[in-house]
């Protein structure tokens, strides 16, 4: 018995001493937090080492995004810049005005009309009688009225003098905003007198230039002295002179001169600054028809 006590014992205290050297296992960092941590030395639950050490490494769940909790992205709206310039539209299709070759006073001018386009003795004639199509192919100042233009220029800029365009080709569609513009400050009838209706001005032949200012007494200064005295000899003419409303339908223009090549402006020229108007030398009108 006193054996039996002894081994039972001894048995003990292997057991004892066994248990006491079992190695402390990692703490996993699992992210998963517990809900309570261990009080003050309170040894951690042991996990199966055989699990832990024979088991395939956990594999986490795929991670999937939480649903997206912020609104769509929406582009705003898109708001188009003010419109500044008016729609482009096609010109309304309207017969081509019948343009009867008015009979010219001394009968001795040859009138043609070619792809809608007046000529008289083959000088493009634009007035309130006579117009130019809307698809007139016309871009730009013709070479002629551009190269006599710079040649001008430079002659009065070597006198000291600035010699400028403020506007020269238009497109039947710049006449009409312009003229529409006209229209809508100062109502038809007063805009008649000074712009031209789209399709019936000088600008859209490439021929006509609006020098330095639309000023009525541009014609005081040096620049509008000279322009009226000298434009002749590189082909232009003031088109529009004073005191001839009722025969051009516009009012003075001393800043428009049209180009009309050497020759005709020689004609035209009456000295001093004036000149003759290209419906009084051809013999022909400048009306609306309606
Ligand atoms: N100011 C001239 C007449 C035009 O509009 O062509
Ligand atoms: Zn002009």
């Amino acid at each position: 018995m006193k054996i039996c006590r002894t081994v039972f014992a001894l048995l003990l205290v292997l057991f004892l001493t066994a248990c006491a050297g079992e190695p402390e296992l990692p703490v996993q960092d699992t992210g998963v937090l517990s809900a309570a941590p261990p009080a003050g030395n309170e040894p951690l639950p042991q996990p199966d080492i055989s699990l832990e050490t024979t088991a395939a490494p956990e594999t986490k769940p795929p991670v999937t995004e939480p649903p997206a909790t912020e609104p769509p992205v929406t582009a705003p709206p898109v708001t188009a810049p003010p419109v500044t310039e008016p729609p482009v539209t096609e010109p309304p299709v309207t017969a081509a005005p019948v343009t009867e070759p008015p009979v010219t006073a001394s009968g001795e001018h040859t009138i043609e009309v070619i792809d809608g386009v007046t000529y008289i003795d083959g000088v493009l004639i634009v007035n309130k009688t006579y117009s130019l199509p809307a698809d007139y192919p016309q871009k730009s100042l013709t070479p002629e009225a551009l190269n006599a233009y710079w040649t001008m220029k430079q002659v009065a800029a070597a006198e000291g003098l600035t010699i400028k365009s403020i506007s020269d080709y238009r497109s039947w569609y710049d006449q009409r905003y312009i003229y529409n513009g006209y229209v809508a400050r100062d109502g038809q009838e007063a805009a008649d007198r000074y712009s031209a209706r789209p399709g019936h001005s000088e600008h859209q032949s490439g021929l006509a230039i609006d020098i330095n200012s639309t000023a009525f007494d541009f014609d005081q200064t040096p620049e509008g002295i000279w322009l009226a005295t000298h434009c002749v000899e590189y082909g232009y003419v003031i088109r529009y002179p004073k005191g001839k409303e009722e025969i051009t339908g516009y009012l003075y223009e001393p800043w428009h001169i049209r180009y009309v090549g050497k020759e005709l402006a020689q004609k035209l020229y009456l000295g001093d600054g004036q000149f003759i108007t290209l419906e009084e030398y051809f013999g022909i009108t400048s009306a609306y028809a309606e």
